[in-house]
């Protein structure tokens, strides 16, 4: 269909309307679409142009301009999602001299925040002079439910479960035997009585190792797969009284995975914390630091905040190696609040002498599969890290949190965060009103001690250009 034609169709039908009340309509002179994803990429490019842009070709070719020269590539980011228009450019950074385990990273970073790169960057050149980060994998296990409801007694469905759980093992066999191949596969199959929750509420509960991969797919196709099974035998062996007795509510995987954790530390005598950066004494230094962690192990407001720290290192780290950032999060907040009370996710200790700065996180992170190897920037992230496996992606990323967490804790308890951000926030300024390079270096000097406001740094630049 040419564009045009296309076009004109698409105005028609949003003039039908889509059925929603006159009400819903008034908040907006917008009609609702229909068919919109059926749209050629042109075609819905030209639609919202002419819907919200007032036809505008500058905006078309603005919106062009970010797309990839290389078509295929384009393609690629293209079906990532759907109704893709154009790409959305973030920086893609790099921390260096990240040393853990002995080993040297150059990390790979996706963020849009100012500072946090720096940040992440000057910790590890910290840490690189007194031993680097340290990690370990606890485990690596991920779990999914079968949600089920039961209405018959809860004995005989605890007792049929038994006798065919192998049944329900040997149905799923063949969704998992390339998993399998590669050391991975299901683990454990219980079925658990939830009835203290809800009345009628059990769960067909898996564990799954699933090697390298985040293996969200291959958990949930098996658990569709247990779900089906488990509705046959039941039917089967006519263990319902009434029709309905059993039904699966859902299936799908737990993004809560306290058994796929890692550990990262740093450790020092408290005198080796001595730096001319520091502007504190390490004794005092380290005590400042360690109370800042206290609070956020006390207080679930400074908690959120400095979670929200560790979370810029990590999601950045996750974002580059085409990980899924939101279940990343998910986790890592729900992992907070496992005590019943939401708490920071690093931890401090002034023993012996010593300080010690650690955290354990959930990281269900893959290095195979999913966007891993299709993003072509993802594939570089990994290629730069070494391509590690997912263990040591979950070590490497863990660290980043850490960094990022120190660097944070080490400005609030030293100069305050404000210097670094108020130094990018000029960057930033200075970029928006196009200034020149002998402009910029004029205002680094001029707002080194400043508080720095738009309004203070468009007047200084405009100043510089009325005497030229
Ligand atoms: C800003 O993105 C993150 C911090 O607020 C974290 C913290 O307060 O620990 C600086």
């Amino acid at each position: 269909m040419s564009v045009k034609k296309e076009h004109k169709q698409m105005s028609l039908q949003t003039e039908n309307g889509l059925g929603a009340s006159k009400e819903s309509l008034s908040h907006s002179n917008k009609k609702p679409v229909k068919g919109f994803s059926k749209l050629s990429k042109e075609g819905k490019l030209n639609f919202i142009i002419d819907h919200y842009f007032q036809g505008s070709s500058e905006t078309k070719k603005f919106l062009k301009s970010f797309w990839h020269d290389d078509s295929t590539v384009q393609k690629i980011l293209d079906e990532f999602s759907e109704n893709t228009l154009t790409n959305f450019f973030l920086p893609f950074g790099v921390a260096p001299n990240v040393l853990i385990n002995q080993k040297l990273h150059t990390v790979p970073m996706v963020i849009e925040e100012s500072s946090v790169v720096a940040a992440a960057s000057k910790a590890a050149k910290f840490w690189f002079q007194r031993g680097g980060f340290h990690t370990e994998v606890i485990d690596t296990l991920k779990s999914g439910q079968v949600h089920l409801s039961w209405k018959g007694e809860p004995e005989k469905l605890i007792a049929f479960f038994k006798e065919v759980k192998q049944d329900l093992v040997a149905a799923v066999k063949p969704l998992m035997s390339n998993m399998e191949k590669r050391g991975g596969g299901l683990r454990s199959l219980e079925l658990k009585d939830c009835q203290d929750k809800e009345e009628g509420y059990f769960q067909l509960w898996a564990e799954f190792e699933t090697c390298d991969a985040m293996g969200a797919n291959f958990i949930n196709s098996v658990l569709e797969g247990l779900g089906k099974e488990m509705t046959a035998l039941i039917k089967a062996n006519e263990l319902e009284t009434r029709l309905g007795d059993f039904e699966v509510i859902m299936a799908i995987l737990s993004n809560y995975t306290p058994d796929c954790l890692v550990k990262a530390w740093v450790e020092c005598p408290i005198e080796d914390l001595a730096d001319p950066t520091l502007e504190l004494q390490p004794e005092h230094f380290a005590q400042k630091f360690y109370q800042s962690v206290r609070i956020a192990e006390i207080e679930p407001h400074r908690a959120t905040t400095h979670n929200k720290g560790v979370m810029n290192g990590i999601d950045a780290v996750v974002l580059a190696t085409g990980n899924d950032f939101r279940a990343i999060e998910a986790c890592a907040h729900t992992y907070a609040a496992k005590s019943g009370s939401y708490k920071s996710l690093t931890h401090c200790s002034l023993e012996n002498g010593k300080f010690k700065f650690e955290i354990e996180i959930p990281l269900a992170l893959g290095t195979v599969g999913g966007l891993t190897s299709l993003h072509p920037l993802a594939k570089l992230s990994l290629n730069l890290l070494g391509n590690p496996s997912a263990k040591e992606l979950m070590g490497i990323t863990a660290t980043i949190g850490l960094a990022q967490n120190f660097g944070a804790l080490r400005s609030l308890v030293t100069t305050g965060i404000q210097k670094g951000h108020m130094k990018m926030h000029l960057m930033n300024i200075l970029n928006h009103l196009d200034a020149s390079e002998s402009e910029r270096e004029k205002a680094k000097v001029h707002f080194e001690n400043k508080v720095i406001s738009f309004r203070d740094v468009s007047e200084f630049v405009g100043q510089l250009r009325s005497y030229q």
